[in-house]
């Protein structure tokens, strides 16, 4: 079985296993709106299994148990949109990536609340549940809806600086809390754009394969250190990338 068979095989096991305690699972606290359930954790001992029997030489980055980066290392969110599948709101997934000499190869996330399979492998498409993804085509920011992402990793006026700059540009601006799932829009073609200020690699790995893929673009995020510190993030279509670069101040 190649890794991305493996990979979306993993993924919705595990998601089905996550999916067990929907908005059920105990709630803890990393940090200021930084939840993590008990779930995350088991979901993502589940995956480091799986993965570690099965290609034992490769490294693996967890969001909650960590690890080191590697030529060949696959970079996994077990549950992203934590605080939505903490609360009972059906949007959230398992995010698994494979990623070589820092270019993604493979990328799955599994949505359990659809039954929704996003696969990307490099050079070969992006699809879900089978059916091939392309970007919007739309090129006009006055018809443009941009997903920005929020944590409380850097100071909440840079955020509000970047949403105001979004809607003065003309887009519609939504926040809907899963990065991943919001890359996933992108690829699909049901929003226009992404971004966010500081995301992890955890987060956008599998996803910016997804966009590449479906025929978008982003910036380079895994340059410098966005494998293991994360970077600034900015998907959206060829049309409407040079906008949005000059809007969010993002790298082109
Ligand atoms: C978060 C979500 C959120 C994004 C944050 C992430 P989590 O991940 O993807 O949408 O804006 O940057 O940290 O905590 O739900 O796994
Ligand atoms: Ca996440
Ligand atoms: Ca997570």
């Amino acid at each position: 079985m190649d890794r991305l068979a493996f990979a979306s095989e993993l993924a919705r096991d595990a998601g089905k296993l996550a999916h067990s305690a929907f908005g059920q699972s105990v709630i803890s606290l990393k940090g200021r709106h930084d939840l993590v359930t008990a779930m995350d954790r088991e979901v993502e001992r589940l995956i480091r299994k799986a993965i570690g029997r099965r290609y034992p030489d490769d490294a693996l980055i967890g969001e909650e148990e960590g690890g080191d980066a590697g030529e060949c290392v696959w970079i996994i969110d077990p549950i992203d949109g934590t605080a939505n599948y903490a609360r009972g709101i059906p949007h959230y997934c398992v995010s698994i990536a494979y990623v070589e000499g820092r270019v993604p190869a493979v990328g799955v996330l599994y949505d359990p609340s659809h039954d929704w399979l996003y696969a990307a492998a490099r050079g070969e498409g992006a699809w879900r549940n089978g059916e091939r993804l392309a970007v919007s085509p739309c090129a006009e920011m006055s018809a443009a809806t941009v997903e920005c992402g929020w944590s409380t990793r850097l100071p909440s006026a840079d955020y509000t600086e970047l949403v105001g700059r979004a809607l003065g540009a003309g887009c519609a601006v939504r926040r809907a809390g899963s990065g991943a799932l919001g890359l996933a829009d992108v690829a699909a073609g049901r929003t226009e754009g992404y971004c966010e200020l500081h995301i992890n690699a955890w987060d956008c790995a599998a996803g910016i394969l997804l966009v590449h893929e479906a025929g978008g673009r982003t910036n380079d995020f895994f340059a410098g250190g966005g494998l293991t510190a994360g970077n600034a993030l900015l998907a959206t279509n060829a049309a409407l990338y040079a906008k949005l670069a000059g809007v969010t101040g993002f790298p082109s």
